[in-house]
């Protein structure tokens, strides 16, 4: 049986649940995936950080008391992420930090350290994967090992690995999506009656927006997940700046009104599309939808992303696009991507 060690690099809702995933079903997933996890380390900027080749006590390092730290429990203090990440013992760095839009870090250089020692990365974050991803890709693949980033764009619904692997065959020119749960969901209670304001707060008090909703309501998030779409499955090699943004905080009720009475819906649409010239346009808008459109449907805090196909048309898949339990699913699922390469590596030799 492959047991692989890892680290959690910041222990906030994400990489806490997953550590609460390997503590109460970790004898189960042995059986169901052929492999163990054990938690070797884990740095957090609260806590500090907590190094144990032969195990971190997982129930210990989740239940401490309000301000207890790592250093209380023969850990450090200080975060040491750097020297943590490169000399500890992991085979696979789980990163799950904050997403900074501007450089994406200190995720970068996380992710940097473990791929240069030679540790493959999972990460839930955009940072990184929208802003250095194909360096990233590039340096794992010098190092041997693996960059995998499910969770970044929809988190447990795992759209890349879906148009990277079961559309072999397929050309895919361009796709369209719903990409962030809170602006749809307020989009969806504006139509409902609601106005701007009180449908945000709703949105607030529900645990969907942010205390300052600007990244969901005026477009960013989606343009960080346009571009790590664009340029994984459509191969854009487009910047940030290449992907036009509009939030939905010019939408107004009597825009909504008069697309109802005309059959249309209003979404924020994160798209990207193929040029004949070959060159890709991406971008983020409101949209009004035809009713018949596969997104126009999608509701409350559901995200979606269509993919427009040769041969099939357009391929549409809904499903959570956050949540703490769904996004560290999404870093499982990616840790199941690298044991089945190892395996069918192993199967080829
Ligand atoms: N939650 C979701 O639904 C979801 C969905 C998709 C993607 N994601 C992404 O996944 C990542 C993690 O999300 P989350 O919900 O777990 O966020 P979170 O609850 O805010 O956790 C992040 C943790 O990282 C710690 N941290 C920040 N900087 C650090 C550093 N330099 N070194 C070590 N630890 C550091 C934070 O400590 P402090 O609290 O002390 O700052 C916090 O404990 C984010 O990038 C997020 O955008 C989340």
């Amino acid at each position: 049986m492959t047991t692989y060690d890892i680290a959690l690099i910041g222990f906030g809702g994400v990489n806490r649940t997953l550590a609460e995933l390997i503590a109460a079903r970790g004898e189960a997933l042995n059986s169901e995936l052929g492999f163990g996890l054990r938690v070797v380390a884990i740095t957090d900027l609260r806590l500090g950080s907590l190094v144990r080749p032969e195990g971190v006590d997982l129930p210990l390092a989740l239940n401490l008391a309000g301000s207890e730290t790592f250093a209380e429990h023969g850990g450090s203090a200080d975060t040491n992420n750097e020297s943590v990440i490169r000399t500890c013992t992991a085979d696979i760095i789980c990163e799950a930090t904050f997403t900074n839009p501007d450089d994406g870090e200190p995720a970068v250089s996380h992710v940097r350290w473990a791929l240069e020692s030679g540790k493959s990365v999972c990460t839930t974050n955009k940072g990184p994967v929208a802003l250095r991803g194909a360096e990233l890709t590039s340096l794992a693949e010098q190092n041997g090992v693996h960059f995998e980033f499910e969770g970044a764009v929809m988190s447990g619904t795992p759209v890349i690995r879906l148009a990277k692997k079961m559309f072999a065959g397929l050309k895919l020119n361009a796709f369209e999506g719903i990409l962030n749960g809170t602006s749809n969901y307020v989009l969806g209670r504006m139509e409902a009656g609601l106005d701007f304001e009180a449908a945000i707060q709703e949105a607030q008090a529900l645990g969907y927006a942010e205390a300052n909703p600007a990244a969901d309501i005026e477009g960013y998030d989606v343009q960080l997940k346009v571009l790590i779409l664009a340029n994984e499955l459509l191969e854009a090699g487009i910047e940030l700046k290449d992907v036009q943004r509009k939030g939905i905080s010019t939408v107004t009720r009597e825009d909504l009104r008069k697309a109802s009475q005309e059959g249309r819906r209003w979404k924020l649409v994160g798209s990207a599309r193929r040029n004949p010239d070959g060159t890709v346009t991406a971008g983020v808008a409101p949209t009004a939808l035809p009713l018949d459109h596969g997104l126009a449907g999608i509701s409350g805090a559901t995200n979606a992303a269509s993919f427009d196909t040769d041969l099939l048309g357009p391929v549409t898949v809904s499903g959570p696009g956050a949540g703490r339990v769904e996004t560290a699913y999404a870093l499982l699922s990616d840790i199941i991507a690298m044991h089945a390469a190892k395996a069918g590596a192993a199967a080829h030799v």
